[in-house]
């Protein structure tokens, strides 16, 4: 059973200032109990001790991906994560912006070039047939075993925890990350789909499926257990079995 009696917790914010390009760490004390996340004690200190603190969120129940940041040192949803969970001996819990992604201000950082890169594999259902679109007759019924195969991976909320936690991301720009890369396959795994052997022409670059070396700290930060690093492992191997791999000289063999 959850504990609703409050304790005094203490809240480290160490969040960017803009203006002097540094992180000004703030201590601030809380009431909290076995229900308090982080967000709802970030969101205390915002409205009674401290309005300039700058923390995106929106749904407040793990949907959105707004509230993505580090706390005690671990990629974590704000709104998932219990205050009294992480207190340490000190009676203390540390927060600070992703380092993975450009920091903006406070907690907030920047996902423009987060959804750049999954915008650039294609994260859609592409089909030959426009008129399809249009048309109410279409249901697209899916069997147990085709929804299976991309299920799984479409849980995604775009928080970015799995390319903070990525040592390649955060080593290497322009390399497209976990999650672009494992919703290219959620994609390419949906038997609706007529992208076929283009995704894996897209994803098969260095800075893409290649550039990934299974570290899978991705798939442990995840919090809808997505596993993009099984996701692009299966990419991979598709784009080997298709006869592609960096090797442009052989065509693909077949459209899925
Ligand atoms: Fe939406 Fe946390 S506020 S996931």
């Amino acid at each position: 059973m959850v504990d609703d009696t409050p304790r005094k917790a203490a809240v480290i914010v160490n969040g960017f200032d803009p203006d002097s390009e540094s992180f000004k760490p703030r201590r601030h004390e809380v009431d909290a109990t076995g229900f308090t996340t982080v967000l709802d004690a970030l969101i205390n200190i915002k409205e009674t001790m401290d309005n300039a603190l700058s923390v995106r969120y929106s749904c407040r129940m793990g949907i959105c991906g707004s509230c993505a940041m580090v706390i005690n040192g671990k990629p974590m949803l704000a709104c998932e994560t219990k205050v009294l969970d992480e207190l340490g001996k000190k009676g203390e819990v540390a927060v600070e912006p992703m380092r993975g992604h450009p920091i903006l201000r406070g907690l907030v950082t920047d996902f423009d070039d987060f959804f750049a890169k999954h915008r650039s594999l294609e994260p859609w259902l592409i089909r030959s047939d426009m008129d399809e679109k249009f048309s109410t007759d279409n249901a697209f019924a899916l069997t147990d075993a085709e929804r299976d195969a991309f299920i799984p991976f479409a849980e995604c909320i775009k928080c970015g925890l799995c390319v903070d936690a990525c040592p390649v991301a955060n080593t290497n720009k322009k390399f497209k990350g976990p999650q672009a890369l494992a919703q290219a396959y959620r994609y390419f795994a949906d038997a609706r789909d007529q992208g076929g052997a283009h995704r894996l022409e897209i994803a098969d670059t260095l800075e893409g499926a290649w550039g990934c070396e299974f570290a899978g700290a991705c798939s442990k930060v995840c919090p809808k257990g997505v596993d993009p690093a099984f996701a692009i492992q299966l990419l991979k191997s598709s784009i080997a079995m298709h006869g592609m791999g960096l090797d442009r000289k052989k065509k693909p063999t077949a459209e899925r």
